[in-house]
This record gives structure tokens, C-alpha cells and sequence, in this order.
């Protein structure tokens, strides 16, 4: 993080931010949010903005793997970081197998939430490939969800958990 000329000095920050596998340069305020970042000045829409205060998780990527609050960090936090949006997850236009599973059990209905469990459930699944589905009810707890009542939410992660596990035996 480098502060950029003197007339700017105070308000504004040269950041590198790495997004999906790509190196990004910006000027940014100190107090603009990750979430912001990533949307008005990287045109990532696909993360969306709910309560804007850590309540919702409409707004969750992975930051070095992990789910995070995209609201709640600063974008000046995440240099360093290796952030994925949701737009990670499809190959062009040819859906990832997590958003493969969530369509097939209608696990959305407005959408709003969707790309907030998408990410949690991509991280989840990197340290937990096998999980019990009580778990993946705890772990969804985390966001909110005003459409599917869940379980079509919980099912889709535990189908998806286990086409990854065919594919490979050894995440077993
Ligand atoms: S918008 Fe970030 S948690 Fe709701
Ligand atoms: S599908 Fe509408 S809030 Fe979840």
C-alpha cells in the first residue's frame, strides 16, 4: 500500500489487489470498503450488498480461502490477500459444479443471497469435503436466507460435496 502524491497524500491510496487470479492497481479513499472496490471500481457486481454492517452474508467471498465479510473489511486490508469472487466459479459461460447443484435443487428463488452462499459453501467444501449435513446446516446459518427455507440450500452443498468426492476418491 503506497500513498499517492502530496496534494492526495491524506485521502487516497495506490492498492494491488489480487481478484480471481488477477493483479489490479487502484487509487482508492482509505475508508472505501472491499465490497465497493470490488463492484464500482472492478465492475464485479456478481457480490452483492445487503445489510452492509455483518449480519447478512450477501456480500461473502474468500479471502486466502476463507469466507469473509466483504462489507466489514476495508479494501486497503486485502493487499496481500487472495481474494475470489463468485464470478470464479464458472468457466465463461459453462456453470461451476457448486452453482451446477444449487440450480438443480433450486436452492435459489430471488437470488439475492445466492452468490454470498456460493463462496461460503466453495470455501467450506476446500477444508470440509466430506461433510455431515448438520454441519452444512451450521454453516449456513451464517448467511441469510429470506426464500428457500434452506434445505434446498443444504442440499445442494452435500450433492456437490459428493460429485467432488466421485470425481476424486481421494478428498474422501
Ligand atoms: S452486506 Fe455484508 S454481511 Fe450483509
Ligand atoms: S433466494 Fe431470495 S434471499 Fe435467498
Amino acid at each position: 500500500m503506497t500513498e499517492t502524491g502530496t496534494a492526495s497524500r491524506e485521502t487516497h491510496l495506490l492498492l494491488t489487489l489480487d481478484v480471481n487470479g488477477e493483479r489490479h492497481e487502484l487509487v482508492v479513499e482509505p475508508r472505501r470498503t472491499l465490497v465497493d472496490v470490488l463492484r464500482h471500481d472492478l465492475g464485479l457486481t456478481g457480490t452483492h450488498v445487503g445489510c452492509e454492517h455483518g449480519i447478512c452474508g450477501a456480500c461473502t467471498i474468500l479471502a486466502d480461502g476463507r469466507p469473509v465479510r466483504a462489507c466489514l473489511m476495508f479494501a486497503a486490508q486485502a493487499e496481500g490477500m487472495a481474494l475470489r469472487t463468485v464470478e470464479s466459479l464458472a468457466d465463461g459461460r459453462q456453470l461451476g459444479d457448486l452453482q451446477q447443484a444449487f440450480t438443480e435443487h433450486h436452492a435459489l428463488q430471488c437470488g439475492f443471497c445466492t452468490p454470498g452462499f456460493l463462496m461460503l459453501a466453495e470455501g467450506y467444501l476446500a477444508e470440509t469435503p466430506d461433510p455431515a449435513k448438520d454441519e452444512i446446516r451450521e454453516v449456513v446459518a451464517a448467511n441469510l436466507c429470506r426464500c428457500t427455507g434452506y434445505q434446498p440450500i443444504v442440499e445442494a452443498i452435500e450433492h456437490c460435496a459428493a460429485r467432488r468426492r466421485a470425481r476424486n476418491p481421494k478428498e474422501k
